[in-house]
């Protein structure tokens, strides 16, 4: 890797236990998050996309089994488990979850819960410091009268004020990288656009990475440098924004691109493209995007397309460079 790279993930590979045996929710995926790198992680629902983040943090159940290689900062994350690598992530790497409440105690006020994330990686300071560390961060997080609401609870305040004490929290120890995995999707069109604009200006300023999962290919355009689109498990193809919304190589990228009408307009919905996504438990030979694309061929049904480099990008088709070719879009500065 070089030393520019944040993150280097490769070949990682997830499988779970079930009923069934084990079975793989991520099979081979690769990507890198440069500092200071906005990277967007688009798929429908049950791609594997917040498999692969909490992979990276830590977070999958004991029995996951997990293989291919994540260096963080140089080390590797998989394969190791103690405290020394828990620390590590910890402090250098945050995770921004959907549902605020996740990362709230209900039961303790605000303003203790970020002093706490401040505390946890910083033993050392005084109370003091500690307090006005917290009402810093709060201001930095925009919430109003951030002395007075610090000794509030969280049911005192509203979704979007709840998520920006995550954001407050998720940056107290100045990380490297923030993961985000949907994290405006429970709230109101205004407040998430308000904020995404609020994640996106402190990464800036403080130049963290950051991994958004994101639905909304809208936000995609106006946020990030580099996106990576999962499909059944794998990365389909990824490379800069301007590349892949401009000239995207996969069909299955088209269709997403084609659900949306202007890229300035926030979509709900991601996905335009006929019939579901296949199960992790009988994924389709070949291709696993081929029995809804439109573009098929016999071989797409035998052979597994691996993701190889076309035009600036990489995209996983045997035909990526055959495809008609795409009406080019405008896009959001
Ligand atoms: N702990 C688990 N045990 C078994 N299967 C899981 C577990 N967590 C997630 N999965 C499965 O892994 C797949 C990917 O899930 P996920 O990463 O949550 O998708 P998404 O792209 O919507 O974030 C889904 O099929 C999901 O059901
Ligand atoms: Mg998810």
């Amino acid at each position: 890797m070089t030393s520019e790279n944040l993150l280097d993930v490769r070949d990682l590979t997830i499988a779970f236990r079930t009923p069934r045996g084990y079975v793989e929710a991520v099979r081979g995926v690769d990507f890198v998050i440069r500092r200071g790198e906005v990277m967007s992680l688009v798929g429908e629902s049950g791609s594997g996309k917040s498999v692969t983040m909490r992979a990276l943090m830590g977070l999958l159940p004991e029995t996951t089994r997990i293989s291919g290689s994540a260096r963080f900062l140089g080390q590797e994350l998989i394969q190791k488990s103690g405290r020394g690598v828990h620390g590590l992530r910890g402090a250098r790497m945050s995770m921004i979850f959907q549902d605020p409440m996740t990362a709230l105690n209900p039961v303790m006020a605000i303003g203790a819960q970020v002093a706490e994330a401040i505390r946890i990686h910083n033993r050392s300071i005084s109370r003091q410091e500690v307090r006005d560390r917290a009402v810093k961060l709060l201001r930095d997080v925009a919430i109003p009268f951030p002395e007075q609401r610090f000794d509030q609870y969280p049911h005192q305040f509203s979704g979007g004020m709840r998520q920006r004490v995550v954001i407050a929290m998720a940056i107290a120890n100045r990380p490297d990288l923030i993961i985000a995995d949907e994290p405006t999707t429970a709230l109101d069109v205004t407040v998430q656009a308000q904020i995404l604009e609020l994640l996106r200006n402190l990464c800036a300023e403080y130049h963290v990475g950051l991994a958004l999962i994101t639905h909304d290919l809208g936000v995609v355009a106006g946020m990030a440098q580099s996106i990576s689109v999962m499909y059944a498990g794998a990365i389909v193809e990824r490379g800069s924004v301007e590349e892949v919304f401009y000239n995207p190589s996969h069909p299955y990228t088209r269709g997403l691109l084609g659900a949306l009408p202007h890229l300035t307009g926030r979509i709900e919905r991601l996905v335009d493209i006929g019939g579901n996504p296949p199960t992790i438990f009988a994924l389709p030979e070949g291709c696993a995007f081929s029995p809804r694309c439109a573009f098929v061929q016999p071989r797409c049904r035998v052979e597994r397309p691996l993701l190889r480099q076309v035009r600036s990008a990489y995209a996983a088709c045997h035909f990526a460079e055959t495809l008609p070719a795409y009406p080019v879009q405008e896009m959001q500065a």
